[in-house]
């Protein structure tokens, strides 16, 4: 499908937590994006997470499907217009990767080839041809900081680091990011890759941190720390990264790597004591929230310290983080708290 004067935007994975954020922001920003969104709507994904406006409907397709589907992806590229690709499907849970890691391989690193492969096939006549008309497409990879492995009390991640992936999530984000990396160099696919840190705000899965600690409280119950609570996370409001990945895929450099993270290193602790004073004060109940902390075994392999030095991406892209750190967990607080009493 083809409609003048409007670009056509594939997006992977959509109605999860980043991408649901990340597809009413460009359909603000550009008013000539036409996004189309795959999705298998798995446990993590949720269609009504992508609220939008009645023109920006107009200017959008959910489309319920795997990309591990090869022909369903391949139709989707024959079937619409497709000049760029923001690829964020993925099994994202490391807990659930260590329970069950094989579909994590089977989204992360097949569904990746077969996304990528799609793009090439539609974009490229032969390796470093592209057909005509397409030499402006995009493809964009959606990535985490946990292919770096994990840190010590020192140091930070650049896109120099070496992938040095720990438990199977990472791994099989590590095998995706070079999946789409042998496209650049072996195809000259026009293609980037970004590596963010964690994320937090709205429409993020239940299952997560964030989220479990802001439900635990509510609902008075224990809320479940690992070990000693003194893993380290850089943490970024999802916007930010949507304004990342945004200004990366228009104005970053094929066959680059940007990390991106926030300066913003808290310890499991420090976010779970966060969380408590500010709904203390938005929420009070009986008795002070800290007193609902309570630690819990740790997960196996559990990396120590994450932690993204974002200068490459900054000096070179101009992109900065831009929410305050309180007052944007304040806001994500209050949007659960609102989610899980309605
Ligand atoms: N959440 C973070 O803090 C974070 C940080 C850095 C990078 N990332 C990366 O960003 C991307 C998005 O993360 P998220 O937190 O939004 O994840 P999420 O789990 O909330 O959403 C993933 C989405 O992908 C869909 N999906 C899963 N398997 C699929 C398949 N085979 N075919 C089609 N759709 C499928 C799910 O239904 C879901 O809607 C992932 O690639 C993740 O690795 C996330």
């Amino acid at each position: 499908m083809t409609n003048q004067g409007l670009k056509y935007i594939l997006v992977t994975g959509g109605a999860g937590f980043i991408g649901s954020n990340f597809i009413p922001y460009m359909l603000n920003k550009y008013p000539d994006y036409f996004i189309v969104n795959i999705d298998a709507l798995t446990y993590a994904g949720n269609a009504e997470n992508v609220r939008l406006t009645e023109d920006q409907k107009k200017r959008y397709k959910f489309i319920h499907g795997n990309i591990c589907d090869e022909a369903l992806v391949q139709s989707i590229f024959k079937d619409y217009d497709i000049r760029g690709v923001f690829h964020f499907a993925a099994e994202s849970h490391v807990d659930n990767s260590i329970t069950g890691p094989k579909v994590f391989f089977e989204t992360n690193v097949m569904g990746t080839y077969n996304v990528v492969h799609a793009a090439k096939n539609k974009w490229m006549k032969e390796p470093f041809v592209f057909n005509d008309g397409f030499e402006d497409c995009r493809f964009h990879h959606v990535s985490t900081d946990e292919v770096y492995g994990t840190l010590g009390e020192v140091g930070l991640f650049s896109e120099k680091t070496a992938y040095a992936p720990n438990p199977p999530y990472a791994a099989s984000k590590a095998g995706a990011d070079f999946v789409v990396r042998s496209y650049f160099h072996t195809f000259g696919m026009p293609a980037t890759i970004s590596n963010c840190s964690n994320n937090y705000g709205e429409n993020q899965h239940d299952e997560k941190f964030i989220p479990t600690v802001i439900r635990s409280c509510l609902n008075g119950k224990n809320i479940p720390i690992y070990g000693e609570g003194k893993n380290i996370r850089d943490w970024l409001f999802v916007l930010d990264h949507a304004k990342a990945l945004d200004t990366v895929f228009h104005t970053g450099k094929c066959g680059e790597t940007y990390n991106i993270g926030c300066w913003n290193e808290q310890t499991n602790n420090d976010i779970v004591h966060l969380i408590c004073r500010i709904l203390n004060k938005i929420k009070p109940a009986d008795e002070p929230y800290e007193n609902l902390i309570s630690y819990v075994k740790d997960r196996a392999g559990h990396d120590m310290r994450y932690a993204i030095d974002s200068t490459k991406i900054e000096n070179e892209l101009g992109w900065k983080p831009e929410a305050k750190f309180e007052e944007a967990l304040e806001y994500t607080i209050k949007w659960y708290i609102s989610k899980y009493e309605a």
